[in-house]
């Protein structure tokens, strides 16, 4: 059946008996536990969210605001199975879940069909759910719900990547990197402390050379010195949309030169360009990506997307889904991927045996092109900010649970303030350019509010009134006298400190019933569903510099 690859590979076995088996990287390449190498022949598995930010020319999708959890779902899943199947994928792309909710049906069936994960663990909001490139930091909201992600899902046999990151840096927007690769690499400590054997990833836009190349480079570069690969990702995901139509093996040629010497995976995150054949894509490309010479680099790819998803681009989609959710109907360019893909035998060389081991470069020296430092944030230390937060004399405090917008605007008036008296907000900042991190920039973004608060409050002579911003900050009296920066300097003793980050799992997981698992930006389901707003931070880094901005708030 379709479901059998010609290779025999992987998926015959998996649909027979049960037990999928283990994926890990040796080198460059990827290995099932039988020694066989892998490729990744998927596709994207997301229904599109609600896009807030415009489409750019360098991104032709804005980052979305709300998100369905596609694996949470069962009816859906249940629904989609048969097509994934007849697709003959073995692995989709998940960009946003819900960790909250519970994946056991869809996981296991996706399982049963030989069918791996790969998921990226950001939500896509910028204050609380991924590394926002406006206002870039790796915090201990951030890291605890990438935790709280990678502890739902680490007892399911079949996610083979997790993605730290998707399209967060652009071509002319590096400095966000520094934050990913820390993410990356206190992610990899905290799976490597769970024994799972799941790869870290990145999936990135696709760009000229000089931006492609050290993103690639620094990703998968030591940080340390020492030829570690600590801190480097095991897997790069390239979004790539070069091959248009019934191009021919050629259009590869610059990427595969680009990526010819590279030191970990890499496969195509996403494929499928709509631009020389809309809603009749002939998927050629399939035949050039699982072939050589691209099989010496690349580890396959997944095609983009089963669900519609549409962009100045185009429309993509491989089905369309019927306005009450039970029907699927594929389209052409659907049947033309089964054709395809029914074509894909995969190649078994290198065998896992001769696969050079990877070596781990420094990271590329920063010019115009590429501002990224080699010095990263410390690993988020909960603890540290916590200690912090009991400490401050004024903390945030608010009735509301969708306080994003107005964390932001605070952070923002608060700073502006303080800029005119004798306190600093450049402890709640840092730099990836230069690879200066303030002591609280690990923080998340309430304790870096309370602590712009308790300045101002004690710079104020610890007058009440000094605390209340309208309402959103309260005195906490059992605050010790020191002050807010002897607090910080106390609590964060060890700022630079990189350490396997651990999770205790808060609540159980929340079941999902039959045609719920649906979570948005309005649905207040979890926490990062408070935080729609984009650019929450964005004014920050100007405001940090002393501007005394218009007063949004009356201090009363
Ligand atoms: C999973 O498989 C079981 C048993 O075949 C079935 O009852 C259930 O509907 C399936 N669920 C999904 C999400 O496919
Ligand atoms: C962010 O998400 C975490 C985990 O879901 C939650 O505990 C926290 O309250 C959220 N909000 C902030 C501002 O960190
Ligand atoms: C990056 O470039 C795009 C267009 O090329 C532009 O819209 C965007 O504002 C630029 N971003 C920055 C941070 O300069
Ligand atoms: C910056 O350095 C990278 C190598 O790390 C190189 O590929 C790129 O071309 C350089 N950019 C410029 C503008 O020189
Ligand atoms: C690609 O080739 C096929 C078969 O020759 C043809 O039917 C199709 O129109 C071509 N598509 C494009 C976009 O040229
Ligand atoms: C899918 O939906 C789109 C937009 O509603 C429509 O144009 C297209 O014909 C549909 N395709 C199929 C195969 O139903
Ligand atoms: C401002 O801070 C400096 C150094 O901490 C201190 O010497 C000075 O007295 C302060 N000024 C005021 C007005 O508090
Ligand atoms: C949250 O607050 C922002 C700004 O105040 C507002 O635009 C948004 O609609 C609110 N979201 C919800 C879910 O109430």
């Amino acid at each position: 059946m379709l479901l059998v690859s010609k290779g025999g590979f992987l998926l015959g076995a998996a649909a027979t008996v049960g037990a999928i088996s283990k994926v890990t990287r040796t080198g460059r390449y990827l290995y099932t536990d039988d020694g066989n190498r892998f490729f990744v022949k998927g596709v994207a598995y997301q229904p599109q969210g609600k896009r807030t930010v415009v489409a750019s020319s360098t991104n032709a999708f804005g980052e979305p605001s709300t998100f369905t959890d596609p694996l949470a779902d069962s009816a859906s899943c249940a629904r989609d199975l048969p097509f994934l199947k007849q697709l003959g994928v073995n692995a989709i792309r998940a960009y946003s879940v819900d960790s909250t909710l519970n994946h056991d049906d869809c996981m296991g069936n996706l399982s049963a069909a030989g069918i791996y994960t790969m998921r990226v663990i950001q939500h896509f909001y910028s204050l609380n759910g991924s590394i926002d490139r406006a206002s870039p930091a790796w915090s201990t909201n951030l890291q605890d719900e990438y935790l709280a992600t990678v502890a739902a899902f680490a007892k399911y046999d079949n996610v083979l990547a997790y993605n730290v990151g998707n399209e967060v840096m652009l071509n002319n927007a590096t400095d966000p990197a520094p934050f990913v690769k820390a993410a990356a690499r206190d992610i990899k400590a905290y799976l490597t402390s769970i024994s799972s054997s799941a790869l870290v990833g990145y999936a990135a836009i696709d760009g000229a050379a000089d931006f492609l190349v050290p993103l690639a480079n620094y990703l998968s570069c030591d940080s340390s010195g020492s030829n570690s690969g600590a801190s480097a990702i095991d897997l790069f995901g390239l979004n790539n949309y070069e091959w248009c139509g019934n191009d021919s093996s050629t259009t590869y040629d610059g990427v595969n030169g680009e990526f010819a010497g590279y030191n970990v995976a890499a496969y195509f995150s996403e494929f499928g360009s709509e631009t020389c054949d809309p809603g009749v894509r002939v998927w050629t490309e399939t035949g050039t990506l699982f072939s050589s010479p691209m099989t010496n680099i690349w580890s396959g790819g997944l095609a983009f997307s089963y669900f519609p998803a549409s962009s100045a681009a185009g429309n993509f989609g491989l089905v369309n889904i019927s306005s009450d959710g039970t029907t699927v109907t594929p389209n052409q360019d659907f049947n033309n991927l089964v054709s395809q893909y029914g074509e894909v035998s995969f190649v078994n060389s290198p065998s896992m045996s001769s696969a050079s081991a990877s070596s781990f470069p420094a990271c590329p020296t920063t010019n115009s092109s590429w501002a990224a430092s080699s010095t990263l944030p410390p690993t988020p230390n909960d603890a540290a900010c916590a200690c912090l937060e009991n400490a401050l004399s004024c903390q945030f405090q608010t009735t509301t649970s969708n306080y994003s917008a107005l964390v932001g605007s605070l952070i923002d008036t608060a700073c502006g303030l303080l800029g005119a008296l004798n306190g600093t907000c450049d402890p709640i900042g840092g730099s990836g350019s230069t690879g200066v991190y303030g002591l609280l920039d690990m923080c998340d973004p309430i304790t870096k509010l309370s602590f712009v608060f308790s300045q101002y409050y004690e710079q104020n002579g610890r007058t009440a009134s000094a605390c209340s911003f309208q309402g959103n900050g309260a005195v906490n009296a059992n605050a010790p006298a020191e002050t807010a920066l002897a607090a910080a300097t106390s609590c964060i003793a060890s700022p630079s400190a990189v350490f396997t980050p651990s999770f205790s799992a808060a609540a159980p997981a929340k079941s999902s019933s039959s045609g719920s698992g649906s979570s948005s930006g309005s649905s207040g389901s979890n926490g990062a569903a408070s935080f729609p707003s984009s650019n929450v931070l964005l004014s920050l880094a100007l405001v940090c510099g002393g501007i005394l901005s218009s007063a949004l708030w009356t201090l009363t």
